[in-house]
C-alpha cells in the first residue's frame, strides 16, 4: 500500500543549486533539501473488513468509519446497527478461504478481527501464509499469540515464566483426576475451576462446596464442555474488584487504552448467572495512577517482553482481565481481542484515529503515534432479551430507536427486515453516554434504556453501583 508507506517515510530530495550574478558567473553554491511529506490525512485509502456481529463490532465500525483513511467499510456478518454505516457481508467466521477471497475481490487493506474464535483458529497465520493475502493488515495475534486466550493452562504457564502476578494453580486431566480430587480437598475458600479451552464464556465455575467442586471437575473432564475441558485448571480464589485493560501491541511496543470495568452478572447487585456483560464504565474511579503504574510494570511490560522473548507474533489487542487484591493487580485472564461491552465505553473515549493506530501497530510505529484520550467518563447499559443468559426468544420488534440524541446506540443482537429492526440475540443494544461524571453518564443511558422498547426487554439499573 503506497499510501501508508509514504506516510511512514517522508520523501527527501536534495537539489544542488547555483546562484549567478549579472555576468552569469556563479557566486553561490547551495543545497536545498526538500522534504515531501506525503500526508495521507484526509486521504481515504483503506478498505476495511471487520469480522463479528456484536456491540463490540458496531463500536469498532462506528470508530473506524470516522477515520480519515476509511474508504469502504464492510462488516461480516454484522447486525442492523453496522448495516447503517457499513456494508454487511454474509461470511462465516470459520470460512477463512471465503474471507480471503472477499478481501481480494474488494481490495481490502485491513482486516479487524472482533471475536476470539477466528484468531484462536489461526486467521492471522492463514493470511500470512498466502502470497496473495499477506499484504493485508490483519489486526489480531497469530495463532500462537491467541493461545493466551485459547488455553488457560498455556496462559498460566506463560505468566509463571514471566513472573506476572496471578492466582496460584494446578492443572489436571482425566488421567490425573484423583490428584485433582485430592487437590480440591486441600483448598480453603471457594474453588475456581476453569476449562482450558474456549467454552463460549461458560468454562469458569466457582463453587464454595468441595463435593460440588469435585463433581464439576469430573463433569468437565468427562466432556461437559467438549474438548475445551480435556484439561482443567484449578486456581486460588482471589477476592477483590475486577477491571479490564486493553493494550494495543505489535509484540514489542505498546499503547494502553482507557481502562474499563464491566458488569458480568445478570442480576442487580452483581447477583445471578454470568453473562457476556450487562454494562460497563470507563474509567473506573478505583483504578488510580499508582495502580495503573503497577499494572504497567508488573503485568503489561512483562507480558509484551515475554511475547517478544518467546518470538510469539502479536499484532493486535491484549485484553487483560485484572483483579485488585489489596493494592496489587493480579491477572485473572488474558483475551486476544477487544472485550464486549468494554469496547462500547473504551472507543468513544479515544479521540485519535483508530485506523491510524492500527496501521501504526501493524507497521511497528506505535511509539511515534499519538493516542489521545477524552477526559470524559463513558458508561454503557446493555438491553437484553428476557430470559438471557438462559433460553430467550428472538424476533421481537424494537421500537423507539430513532432518537439517540447525544448517546450512542451500539447494536448487538439485532437484525433488519423490511425497514424494521428485530431482536436477534441475548444481548440486544448497548447504550453508551458520556459525561464528566460517570454517574450522570449512566443516568443518560438509563433514560434511553427505558424508552427503547421490545417485548421482554431487561436491563440492569445499577451499572456503576459499586464505584
Ligand atoms: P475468566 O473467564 O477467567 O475471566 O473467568 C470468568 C470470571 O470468573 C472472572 O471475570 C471472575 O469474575 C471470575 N474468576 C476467574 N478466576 C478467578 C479467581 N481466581 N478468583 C476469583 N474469581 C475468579
Ligand atoms: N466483557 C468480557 C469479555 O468480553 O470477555
Amino acid at each position: 500500500m503506497a499510501g501508508s508507506l509514504s506516510s511512514m517515510f517522508p520523501v527527501k530530495n536534495a537539489y544542488n543549486c547555483r546562484q549567478y550574478d549579472e555576468s552569469n558567473r556563479i557566486f553561490a553554491h547551495f543545497k536545498i533539501n526538500v522534504v515531501i511529506v506525503h500526508s495521507i490525512r484526509n486521504k481515504k485509502d483503506m478498505n476495511i473488513l471487520i469480522l463479528g456481529s456484536g456491540g463490540r463490532e458496531h463500536a469498532l465500525a462506528w470508530k473506524m468509519k470516522q477515520s480519515a483513511h476509511c474508504e469502504q467499510l464492510y462488516v461480516a456478518p454484522g447486525n442492523a446497527g453496522t448495516a447503517q454505516l457499513a456494508q454487511n457481508v454474509a461470511l462465516s467466521l470459520s470460512d477463512f478461504e471465503g474471507i480471503g477471497q472477499f478481501c481480494l475481490d474488494q481490495h481490502v487493506h485491513m482486516l479487524m478481527v472482533g471475536p476470539e474464535a477466528p484468531l484462536v483458529d489461526g486467521i492471522y497465520d492463514y493470511f500470512q501464509s498466502s502470497d496473495q493475502l499477506n499484504h493485508i493488515q490483519v489486526i489480531g495475534p497469530s495463532k500462537a499469540g491467541a493461545k493466551l486466550e485459547g488455553s488457560k493452562a498455556f496462559a498460566k504457564k506463560f505468566m509463571q515464566r514471566h513472573q506476572i502476578p496471578t492466582a496460584g494453580y494446578a492443572e489436571f486431566t482425566l488421567e490425573t483426576l484423583d490428584q485433582g480430587l485430592d487437590f480440591i480437598d486441600q483448598q480453603s475458600g471457594p474453588i475456581v475451576l476453569k476449562c482450558d479451552g474456549l467454552a463460549a464464556g461458560k468454562g469458569v465455575v466457582i463453587l464454595e462446596d468441595k463435593s460440588q467442586a469435585k463433581q464439576e471437575l469430573k463433569d468437565m473432564l468427562s466432556g461437559k464442555f467438549g474438548g475445551a475441558g480435556n484439561v482443567v485448571v484449578i486456581e486460588d480464589f482471589l477476592d477483590g474488584i475486577e477491571f479490564s485493560v486493553f493494550v494495543l501491541t505489535d509484540g514489542k511496543e505498546y499503547k494502553i487504552l482507557p481502562v474499563a470495568k464491566d458488569y458480568k452478572r445478570i442480576g442487580e447487585g452483581d447477583t445471578g448467572l454470568n453473562t457476556g456483560g450487562m454494562g460497563a464504565v470507563s474509567p473506573p474511579p478505583f483504578v488510580d495512577d499508582i495502580l495503573m503504574e503497577k499494572v504497567r510494570t508488573k503485568v503489561i511490560e512483562p507480558t509484551v517482553r515475554g511475547l517478544d522473548a518467546e518470538q510469539i507474533i502479536y499484532k493486535g489487542v491484549i485484553f487483560i482481565g485484572l483483579i485488585r487484591v489489596g493494592d496489587e493487580p493480579y491477572v485473572i485472564e488474558y483475551n486476544c481481542r477487544f472485550g464486549d461491552p468494554e469496547t462500547e465505553v473504551v472507543l468513544p473515549r479515544i479521540d485519535s484515529d483508530l485506523v491510524e493506530l492500527f496501521q501504526a501497530l501493524y507497521n511497528q510505529r506505535l511509539d511515534s503515534t499519538p493516542l489521545e484520550i477524552n477526559p470524559l467518563s463513558a458508561a454503557t447499559v446493555m438491553l437484553v432479551s428476557g430470559g438471557y443468559p438462559q433460553a430467550y426468544e428472538k424476533g421481537k420488534e424494537i421500537t423507539q430507536l430513532d432518537d439517540a440524541q447525544e448517546s450512542i446506540y451500539f447494536h448487538a443482537g439485532t437484525t433488519e427486515k423490511n425497514g424494521a429492526i428485530y431482536t436477534n440475540g441475548g444481548r440486544v443494544i448497548a447504550i453508551t453516554s458520556m459525561d464528566s461524571s460517570f454517574k450522570t453518564a449512566v443516568q443518560k443511558s438509563m433514560a434511553h434504556a427505558e424508552k427503547i422498547d421490545f417485548e421482554a426487554k431487561y436491563y440492569r439499573r445499577d451499572i456503576g453501583f459499586d464505584l
